[in-house]
C-alpha cells in the first residue's frame, strides 16, 4: 500500500453513529467482522463489519477483492474511502479504496467503546462492598481475587460482560458487577435473616468472574479458546477453587479450614446463574440466594441491553426500530429523545 506514513494519529473526523444517507466518508475505522461472500450472479464481494467507540456498521467491498482478502481481518485498522448509502432500509458503507493502518498511525480508545463511568471508580466501589463483609471466610476469598491478585484487578477493570447484547463496552463487567451488588446490598436489607449478605456479595462478585478469561478484549471483543471449550460458569468455579487452596496454604490467613459447606454454596452460586439448564447453568438454583442472584442477573443484564438499544436508535418519533432479540419496539421516554436531539 503506497500511502505515506504520517507520524501523528490519522484524524478522526467521522464516526459511525452520526453518519447520514448519502454521505461521503472519508476516516478511519477498526474491522469488527470480515468475510468474503459470493452474490447471486456469482461475484464475489467483501462483507465487514467497521466499527469506532460510537457504533458499528456493515460494509461492501465490490472491487479488488482478491487484493483485500487476505489483509482486511478482523482487529485490523483501515482508512476508508466510500460512501454511505441505505440498503433494505438500514445504512451500509459502500468502499471504494482501502487502506491498512499501524497501531500507531491510530487513537486505540477511539474505537473501543467504553463504560461511561470510569473503572478506577468502580472499582473503588468494589473495594467499599468487599469492606463491609463480615464472614472471615467469604470475605477473605473476595479479597485473595478481586484486591490482591493483580492480574486478576487489571481484566476486571477492562473486560466487557459479553460480546454483544449487554455490557459489551470496555469496563461493562464491573459496571455490571457493581450494578448488582448495590441491588443485592438492599435485598438483603429487605429480606432480613432469610438472605447472607456476604454470600450473595460472593455471587455478585464472581458469578461472571470466568468471563476476564473466556472474552479476550484487547480491541474487538471475541471468545477465547479456554471460553469456547468450558465457558465462564466452570471457570469461575475452577478460580474459587484454586483462591480457597492458596488460602488454605497461607499461615494464619483463615481462622480455621474453609468450611466446606461455604465453599459448595459459593460455587453453586456461580453454577446455577443461569438459572436453567437450557441457558447453560449444570444447577438450577437451589438456595435462595443463587435464586436471588440469577434473577438480579438476568434483571440488570436486561436493563443495560435495553437501554443501550434505545440510546442506540435513531428512527425519529416515540418508538424504536424492531429489536430482533426481544421481538419487540420500545418506547422512547424524554431522556432518549434528548439524547437523540443532542447528537443531530
Ligand atoms: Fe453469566
Ligand atoms: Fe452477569
Amino acid at each position: 500500500m503506497s500511502t505515506p506514513v504520517p507520524t501523528t494519529p490519522r484524524p478522526k473526523l467521522q464516526w459511525i453513529r452520526d453518519l447520514k444517507e448519502k454521505e461521503a466518508i472519508t476516516a478511519p475505522f477498526l474491522v469488527k467482522f470480515s468475510a468474503v461472500a459470493v452474490d447471486k450472479n456469482g461475484r464475489s464481494y467483501m462483507n465487514l463489519v467497521l466499527m469506532d467507540k460510537s457504533g458499528e456498521l456493515e460494509s461492501r467491498i465490490w472491487d479488488d477483492v482478491p487484493k483485500y482478502a487476505g489483509q482486511v481481518v478482523r482487529d485490523a485498522f483501515v482508512w476508508i474511502e466510500g460512501k454511505c448509502q441505505a440498503y433494505q432500509g438500514r445504512r451500509q458503507i459502500v468502499i471504494n479504496r482501502l487502506t491498512l493502518l499501524r497501531e500507531d498511525e491510530v487513537t486505540v480508545k477511539d474505537y473501543v467503546p467504553e463504560s461511561k463511568v470510569d473503572a478506577d471508580a468502580l472499582y473503588e466501589q468494589l473495594l467499599g462492598y468487599i469492606n463491609s463483609m463480615s464472614d472471615p471466610f467469604y470475605k477473605a476469598l473476595a479479597e485473595s481475587i478481586l484486591r490482591d491478585d493483580a492480574e486478576i484487578v487489571d481484566r476486571v477493570k477492562r473486560a466487557p460482560a459479553a460480546k454483544s447484547v449487554h455490557h459489551a463496552y470496555k469496563t461493562g463487567l464491573l459496571e455490571h458487577v457493581v450494578s448488582i451488588t448495590g441491588i443485592l446490598d438492599h435485598l438483603s436489607t429487605h429480606y432480613g435473616k432469610y438472605l447472607d449478605r456476604d454470600l450473595l456479595f460472593l455471587g455478585g462478585f464472581l458469578h461472571d468472574i470466568g468471563k476476564i478469561w473466556e472474552l479476550s478484549y484487547d480491541r474487538v471483543t471475541d471468545y477465547t479458546t479456554e471460553g469456547k471449550l468450558i465457558g465462564h460458569l466452570v471457570m469461575g468455579v475452577e478460580l474459587v477453587d484454586r483462591k480457597i487452596r492458596a488460602l488454605e496454604a497461607q499461615d494464619g490467613r483463615l481462622p480455621g479450614a474453609f468450611p466446606e459447606e461455604k465453599k459448595l454454596l459459593v460455587k453453586h452460586l456461580i453454577l446455577a446463574h443461569h438459572g436453567e439448564l437450557e441457558y447453560g447453568s449444570p444447577k438450577r438454583p437451589k438456595c435462595l440466594e443463587a435464586l436471588v442472584v440469577h434473577y438480579i442477573d438476568d434483571l440488570d443484564s436486561k436493563v443495560n441491553a435495553i437501554r443501550t438499544f434505545i440510546e442506540a436508535d435513531q428512527s425519529p418519533g416515540r418508538w424504536t426500530g424492531l429489536n430482533r432479540m426481544y421481538e419487540r419496539f420500545f418506547f422512547k421516554p424524554d431522556w432518549a429523545l434528548e439524547a437523540l436531539s443532542e447528537k443531530q
